[in-house]
C-alpha cells in the first residue's frame, strides 16, 4: 500500500548534499533506481530530477519492520527516506558520481509508491525501441539524460525572453484559432460549432499577426510560439513545434541581423559556454548554392563544389555535353584521400546514393598512386583532365565525383553527397558551432506540381528594391530580402523585410498567380490594414526545437520535445488522434465521408 506523505518534508534534492550536510539528518525522496541487496546491506539509488544519492539500509542498525520494508523495495517504486548523511570510506568512493563521496545512512523509510516492472531501465545508454520510449515517455523522461535536455530547453526560452525584454520587445500572445490561409504547409483545421460548415485553422507561424502588431505599433514583438503544420515528418521537423518569433518595426535587413546576433551570442555562451564568433558569416543564397549544393550549407569542412562546365563543353561525353548544352552544369567535389575510402563496391553504393537526389549517375576520377583511373576518361583529352585536376585542386590519392545535369539537380544531388561522405569519413565536429547567415534568397521558386511561381519564403517577403522591376518581366531574377541562419548544416531560422506598401503586397498576389479576387479572399484583412498606416518592418523566427536539438546534440527533434509525435503524427502515449463520440460530430454539423472514399 502506498504511504502518505504524513508530517514528512523534503530538506533536500538528491544529487544537492555535500560536505556540509556531513552527520546530519536529511528527509530525500525519488525513485529506486539501481538496487543491490547484500542480505544485511541493501544499496539503492536514490533517483530525481538533480541526480543519485546512494542510500545504506544496514540490517545492524535498523529496527526489523523499517529493514523488511526495505527489502521490499523494487525498482521505480518512490520512497522517502530519513537519515544521516556520511562520507564513504575512500575505497567505495564513486568518482563518475556528482554525489560520489557520500551516502545517506537510512533510519527510516516510507513507500509513497510501488510500480511495475518498468518497460526498459531508466538509464542513459538505454538500447530500447523508441516507440517503447515514446509509448512509456514518463519513465523515459525520468532518465538523466532527457532530463538535462528539459533543462537545457527550460534555460533556452528564459534566456530568450530575457534577452528580448531586455531588447524592448513585447511579449504578446496571438491567436491559435485562426483564419485559414492556405501558401505553404497543410493546415490543421478546427471546425466551428457556431457557424456550421466553417473552420479555423491553427496557425503555420504568427506571420501575419505579427505583422498586425507593427501596424498596431508595437514596435518590437517577440512569442514563443507554438505552430502547427500537416506535412511530411522527419527528424527535424514535428507537427506542432515551437518558433522564438519576433518581428520589429522601422529596421532593415542589418538590424534584424544585428538583433539576433547578440541573441545567439548571448544565449550559446550562457547555455554551453560557447563563444559565437560575431559578425557571423553571410553568404548570399546563389554562393551558397555553387559552394554546397544547399541553401544551408554545413561549413564545418570544405569539399565545396567545383563547376567544371567549361572544362567538358565541348568533350566527347554526351552525358556531360548535354547536361551543358541544355543549360544545366557539370560539377564535381574532390573527396581529399578518397582513394583509399571508397573503392570500386563502395563508389557504386554513392552512385545509388545521388540516384535518389534525381541524379542519373555519378561520374568519379580516382587518382590511385599506381595511375588515374577515371569512369570518363577515354572521352577527355589530356588537356582536360588536367585542367579538371587543377579545377579540383586534385592531388595523388584524391577521389572526384562529377554529376551533370541541370543546375538544381547537381546542386542537390553534390550537396547531399558533399554531407553523406563527411559523415561517413567523420568529418563532422560535434563540438564545432558554425553559423552562417544565408541572405539575398530568390523571391520566387518554380513548382511544377503547381506549374507556377510560389513565394520561396512567404508571400509577404519583401523584394529587393533593385528587382521589384523584374516582377512580372523576369520573376526568376528577382531576389528577396529574406535571410536563414544556418547551424551545422541545419535551417534554425529564418525571416524577411516585408513588404509595407498595399501595392506592392498586391503586385506580389498578382505575380503569385492569384487573381484580385483571391488575393482578397484570403488575405483582406492584412492587405485591408495595409490601407491605415504599415511601418517598414521585419522579422524572424527560429526554430526552437532544432535550436535546442543542436545545443544538447540530440538526433532528433523528438529527443528535446517532452511529449512529441511519431511519423503519423500520433501520440504512442495518449492514442492521439482518435475517433469521437458521433454526438460531438453531430454538434460540430460533421458527417464522415469514409465509406464513401475507401469505394
Ligand atoms: P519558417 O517557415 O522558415 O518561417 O519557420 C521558421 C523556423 O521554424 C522551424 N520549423 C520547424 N521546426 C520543427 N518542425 C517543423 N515542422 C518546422 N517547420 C519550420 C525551422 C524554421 O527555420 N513566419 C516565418 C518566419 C518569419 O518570416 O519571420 C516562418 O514561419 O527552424
Ligand atoms: P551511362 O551512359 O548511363 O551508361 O553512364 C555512363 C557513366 O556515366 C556511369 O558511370 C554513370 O554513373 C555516369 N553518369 C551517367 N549519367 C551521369 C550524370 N548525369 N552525371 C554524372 N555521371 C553520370
Amino acid at each position: 500500500m502506498a504511504e502518505f506523505l504524513g508530517s514528512w518534508k523534503r530538506t533536500q534534492y538528491c544529487a544537492q548534499p555535500g560536505e556540509s550536510e556531513v552527520g546530519k539528518e536529511l528527509t530525500l525522496m525519488g525513485w529506486a533506481g539501481t538496487w543491490r541487496n547484500l542480505g544485511a546491506l541493501i544499496f539503492i539509488g536514490l533517483r530525481d530530477r538533480t541526480g543519485v544519492m546512494q542510500v545504506v539500509f544496514d540490517a545492524s542498525t535498523l529496527p526489523a519492520d523499517v529493514f523488511e520494508k526495505a527489502e521490499s523495495i523494487r525498482s521505480e517504486y518512490v520512497i522517502a527516506v530519513k537519515g544521516t548523511l556520511a562520507r564513504r570510506t575512500p575505497e567505495m568512493v564513486n568518482p563518475n558520481m556528482p554525489t560520489g563521496a557520500f551516502e545517506l545512512l537510512a533510519k527510516e523509510l516510507k513507500i509513497l509508491s510501488v510500480s511495475q516492472t518498468p518497460p526498459f531501465y531508466i538509464q542513459d545508454d538505454v538500447d530500447t525501441q523508441e516507440q517503447l520510449r515514446l509509448k512509456y515517455r514518463y519513465p523515459d523522461l525520468r532518465r538523466p539524460v532527457m532530463q538535462q535536455r528539459l533543462r537545457l530547453r527550460h534555460e533556452v526560452a528564459k534566456i530568450t525572453r530575457d534577452y528580448f525584454a531586455e531588447q524592448g520587445f513585447l511579449e504578446v500572445e496571438t491567436p491559435m484559432l485562426q483564419k485559414s490561409t492556405p501558401e505553404g504547409a497543410r493546415d490543421y483545421l478546427v471546425p466551428s460549432r457556431v457557424k456550421p460548415g466553417t473552420f479555423y485553422a491553427l496557425p503555420q507561424s504568427p506571420q501575419i499577426f505579427k505583422q498586425l502588431l507593427m501596424l498596431s505599433g508595437c514596435d518590437r514583438y517577440m512569442q514563443i510560439a507554438r505552430c502547427f503544420r500537416d506535412e511530411d515528418l522527419r527528424a527535424d521537423r514535428q507537427p506542432e513545434f515551437t518558433q522564438i518569433d519576433l518581428e520589429m518595426s522601422f529596421v532593415d535587413v542589418d538590424d534584424v541581423i544585428a538583433v539576433n546576433e547578440g541573441f545567439l551570442k548571448r544565449l550559446f555562451k550562457e547555455v554551453l559556454n560557447v563563444d559565437v564568433q560575431l559578425p557571423i558569416q553571410r553568404m548570399k543564397w546563389i554562393d551558397a548554392m555553387n559552394r554546397y549544393g544547399s541553401d544551408k550549407p554545413d561549413t564545418r569542412f570544405g569539399m565545396e563544389l567545383v563547376d567544371v562546365s567549361d572544362v567538358v563543353k565541348d568533350c566527347e561525353f554526351g552525358v556531360f555535353t548535354s547536361a551543358v548544352q541544355n543549360g544545366g552544369s557539370v560539377r564535381c567535389i574532390n573527396v581529399k584521400g578518397g582513394v583509399e575510402h571508397f573503392p570500386r563496391k563502395k563508389i557504386d553504393e554513392l552512385s545509388e546514393f545521388v540516384k535518389t537526389y534525381k541524379a542519373k549517375g555519378l561520374a568519379w576520377m580516382s587518382m590511385k598512386p599506381e595511375g588515374m583511373q577515371c569512369s570518363f576518361a577515354k572521352f577527355l583529352t589530356e588537356e582536360q583532365i588536367k585542367t579538371i585536376q587543377e579545377k579540383a585542386g586534385a592531388e595523388t590519392n584524391d577521389l572526384i565525383f562529377f554529376v551533370a545535369d541541370q543546375n538544381e539537380v547537381v546542386w542537390a544531388a553534390l550537396g547531399a553527397l558533399r554531407l553523406e561522405i563527411a559523415k561517413r569519413l567523420d568529418m563532422l565536429d560535434p563540438n564545432q558551432f558554425n553559423f552562417l547567415w544565408v541572405v539575398e534568397f530568390p523571391q520566387f521558386e518554380w513548382s511544377e506540381e503547381e506549374n507556377r511561381f510560389m513565394a520561396m519564403h512567404h508571400p509577404f517577403t519583401s523584394p529587393m528594391e533593385e528587382d521589384v522591376q523584374y516582377l512580372f518581366t523576369d520573376p526568376a531574377r528577382v531576389r528577396a530580402k529574406a535571410y536563414d541562419i544556418v547551424l551545422n548544416g541545419n535551417e534554425i531560422g529564418g525571416g524577411s523585410i516585408r513588404i509595407h506598401s498595399a501595392e506592392l503586397q498586391e503586385k506580389m498576389f498578382e505575380a503569385l498567380g492569384f487573381t484580385q479576387e483571391q488575393a482578397w479572399a484570403r488575405f483582406g484583412f492584412l492587405m485591408g490594414a495595409f490601407k491605415f498606416g504599415p511601418p517598414p518592418h521585419g522579422g524572424l523566427a527560429y526554430g526552437l526545437d532544432r535550436l535546442v536539438m543542436l545545443m544538447c546534440n540530440a538526433a532528433s527533434i523528438r529527443d528535446v520535445i517532452a511529449f512529441p509525435k511519431v511519423q503519423t503524427a500520433s501520440c504512442l502515449m495518449s492514442g492521439a488522434p482518435d475517433t469521437v463520440d458521433e454526438k460531438q460530430l453531430h454538434e460540430l454539423h460533421i458527417a464522415l465521408a469514409l465509406e464513401e472514399e475507401k469505394e
